[in-house]
């Protein structure tokens, strides 16, 4: 079974790529990641946040004295100095691509111009295969208008462009009055590739303490729907490849992101769960399934049920809401006749 597949311009050996967390926030993490059988790996993102912290720490301590270090140390609360300056980053990187065989691709969350043009030149330099552009932006100015939105991503996609040679992914946020159009939009100003999509972090609130939770969940499979929608709709209509980031827990979620025409597809969550040896378990049930069906190449499945390749495109669109809302009916209307099983008196 031919598994290869192409991904900006990068030669995999299969589509499995080990997303961008903390797996990879270590050469041990990266080689264990390697060794499971990851095509190639998103590294965790560099944060200009953390850059610019690491600079005001950098002052702080030239003008204090070293004495005041430890208290410094108390002015950054929870500040992880081991892992996520950019020095460490950047040897990681190095380090990651010195240690293994497959592309290591880094991961960048800038916030300034400067930021994303110097760390993305550096990240080349220590000889990443790719840049992965984390857009991470939520507009909760309610004068910021689209175009202004959009602008931010096209600006930070032409300096980072401008600034490197190697390939560059953006990560997008499916937030957009058009997103059809934003991707059309990007491709033509050159991006390499686009994932699909980002997971944006939605607080909750704890009624007990009436503050705001900012944990996180795992994805969930179910998850999956609207990258799979927008890679349908974006198969074939663009050059830039596409990434599946969302929901994959098991080969199910994987077959059916390379149908509707996905180059590679991302993992995160599923291996937090369950370990990275997961990306085995990921790798030999696609192949299992995609032999079993007479299949012999990746090329044979990828895009077959994309919007363009099948019979009914209406499918993806507007015409099959109105169907499925029609396919419910009201299990609570009188004379009930289906779901009569549904005890509502217990
Ligand atoms: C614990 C954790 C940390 C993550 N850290 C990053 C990160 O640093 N940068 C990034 O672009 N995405 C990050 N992600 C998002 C994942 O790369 C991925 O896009 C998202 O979780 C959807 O994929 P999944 O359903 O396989 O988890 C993180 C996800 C998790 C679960």
């Amino acid at each position: 079974m031919d598994l290869s597949t192409k991904y900006m311009g990068l030669k995999l050996k299969h589509p499995i790529v080990a997303s961008s967390s903390p797996l990879s926030d270590s050469l041990e993490g990266i080689k264990i990641l390697e060794d499971s059988g990851a095509s190639a790996i998103v590294m965790y993102s560099l944060f200009e946040e953390q850059i610019r912290r690491d600079n005001e720490a950098f002052d702080f301590f030239l003008q204090s004295g070293t004495e005041s270090f430890a208290e410094s140390l108390n002015y950054f609360p929870h500040y992880d100095i081991a892992h996520k300056g950019p020095d460490q980053y950047l040897n990681l990187v190095r380090k990651a691509v010195e240690a293994t065989d497959i592309p290591i691709i880094a991961s960048l969350n800038g916030v300034t111009n400067e930021g994303w043009i110097d760390y993305a030149k550096q990240i080349q330099q220590a000889g990443a295969s790719a840049i992965e552009l984390n857009v991470y932006f939520i507009p909760t100015d309610l004068a910021m208008t689209p175009d202004v939105v959009e602008q931010d991503y096209f600006d930070i996609l032409k300096a980072v462009k401008s600034a490197v040679s190697i390939p560059v992914a953006m990560k997008l946020s499916p937030f957009f009055s058009s997103t059809g159009n934003m991707a059309k939009r990007l491709d033509e100003q050159g991006v390499d590739a686009l994932v699909l999509f980002n997971r944006f972090y939605q607080p909750d609130i704890n009624l007990e303490t009436l503050t705001i939770d900012p944990h996180t969940e795992l994805s969930t499979p179910a998850e999956i729907r609207l990258p799979l929608l927008w890679i349908a709709v974006l198969y074939g209509q663009i050059k830039a490849s596409l990434a599946a980031s969302r929901g994959v827990h098991s080969a199910t979620e994987v077959i059916k992101y390379l149908m509707v025409g996905a180059d590679v597809v991302m993992v995160a969550s599923i291996l937090m769960k369950n370990g990275p040896r997961y990306l085995q378990v990921l790798l030999n049930e696609t192949e299992k399934w995609l032999s079993a069906r007479g299949y012999h190449s990746l090329n044979e499945v990828r895009g077959v049920m994309s919007r363009q390749k099948v019979k009914d495109p209406g499918a993806f669109e507007r015409i099959n809401y109105i169907k499925v809302l029609e396919s419910f009916e009201n299990p609570f209307a009188s004379g009930i006749t289906r779901n009569s099983n549904i005890n509502i008196h217990r």
